[in-house]
């Protein structure tokens, strides 16, 4: 059984992963809005993770028998003033994401809730991998400055973005 504390800890990052999965869908759109197909691409594939991510934590809610209240996704970003502006700026989300995990993490320590704990590491490495997923991005994006023709190549390489795979609760 996870205490009250937790439990609206865990409600809280039902709703910041909802809001993430919001965001990257609103990238997705504004690539799609520049032909940048391979971007939207990601960013779809970005989107569904962040979704996954929600659902990983209310299915752990659920079973250990806690009550999910969900709470109002606030409306994300719509456009960002170049394509290496927004990727920079989900570098700048990811990073948020991580702090969000790591406090959780020492929330579930700090009231011995052993299983949150564990659950929340999951979330910790899972962090590290997205952090290191934008940022190559963003420093590839760097290095072709306005170069068409690598933008053209950097789209052609996001498309191939594979879909994710389920993570279950108990994982
Ligand atoms: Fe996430
Ligand atoms: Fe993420």
């Amino acid at each position: 059984m996870v205490n009250e504390k937790i439990q609206k800890a865990l409600n809280d990052q039902i709703q910041a992963e909802l809001h993430s999965s919001y965001l990257y869908l609103s990238m997705c759109a504004y690539f799609e809005s520049l032909s940048l197909e391979g971007c939207g691409h990601w960013m779809k594939i970005q989107a569904q993770e962040e979704l996954m991510h929600g659902l990983k934590i209310y299915d752990y809610m659920i079973l250990s028998g806690s009550r999910v209240l969900l709470q109002p996704v606030e409306g994300p970003a719509t456009t960002w003033d170049t394509p290496l502006a927004a990727f920079e700026a989900a570098l700048k989300h990811e990073q948020y994401m991580t702090k969000r995990c790591n406090e959780l993490a020492s929330l579930a320590i700090a009231e011995k809730d052993h299983a949150t704990n564990n659950m929340m590491q999951w979330f910790v490495t899972e962090q590290v991998e997205e952090e290191a997923n934008v940022e190559s991005i963003v420093s590839k994006l760097k290095l072709m400055g306005k170069d068409g023709p690598g933008l053209y190549m950097m789209d052609r390489e996001l498309a191939s973005r594979a879909a994710p795979t389920v993570a279950p609760a108990a994982e």
